[in-house]
């Protein structure tokens, strides 16, 4: 129902000045944003964000990758919103996100860049995958006075 999730741009995303693009991609479907911040991860924090993937194969790429640059963090509000917002994402690995898709759309040749060189992959943003997970990566990304409870212009002509 209605649904808070997590996504973050990555810092390869951000690099890549796709932060107005991807953002626009939720907007456009009517997810309405409630939380926003840049904000540079260090080793210590990425453990604890992917604290599930900790002394996995990948790790080590994974950290490399989100430490490298500033990411931008939102928590992003609408009906169903944490299984909607990973559809617009599109799979893990970019051959497996069709076009129309962030990563299908923006992250295959950086992708296929990174695999042959042997380094973390690059799929420029993260949304939560379940909604236990977005409840509690939303704790830890923002404290209670910086998610903000406000109507768009839809739900105020509707009502
Ligand atoms: S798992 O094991 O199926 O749960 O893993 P998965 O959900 O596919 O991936 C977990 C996160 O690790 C990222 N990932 C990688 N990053 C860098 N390099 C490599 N090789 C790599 N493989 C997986 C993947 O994008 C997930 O991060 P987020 O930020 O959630 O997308």
């Amino acid at each position: 129902m209605l649904e808070t999730t997590l996504v973050l741009v990555k810092p390869d995303g951000v690099q890549r000045g796709l932060v107005g693009e991807i953002i626009s991609r939720f907007e456009k479907i009517g997810m309405k944003i409630t939380g926003m911040k840049m904000f540079w991860v260090d080793k210590d924090f990425a453990k604890k964000h992917y604290s599930a993937h900790v002394g996995k194969s990948f790790y080590s790429g994974l950290e490399k990758n989100i430490t490298e640059g500033p990411v931008v963090a939102m928590a992003i509000e609408g009906l169903h919103a944490v299984e909607i917002v990973r559809k617009i994402v599109g799979g893990t690995e970019p051959r497996t996100s069709p076009p129309g898709t962030i990563r299908g759309d923006y992250s295959h040749h950086s992708y296929e860049y990174c695999n042959s060189k042997g380094i973390g992959i690059k799929n420029l943003i993260h949304a939560s995958g379940n909604i236990a997970e977005a409840k509690s990566e939303i704790k830890l990304w923002f404290k209670k006075d910086e998610l903000h409870s406000y109507k768009t212009v839809h739900e105020i002509h509707t009502m």
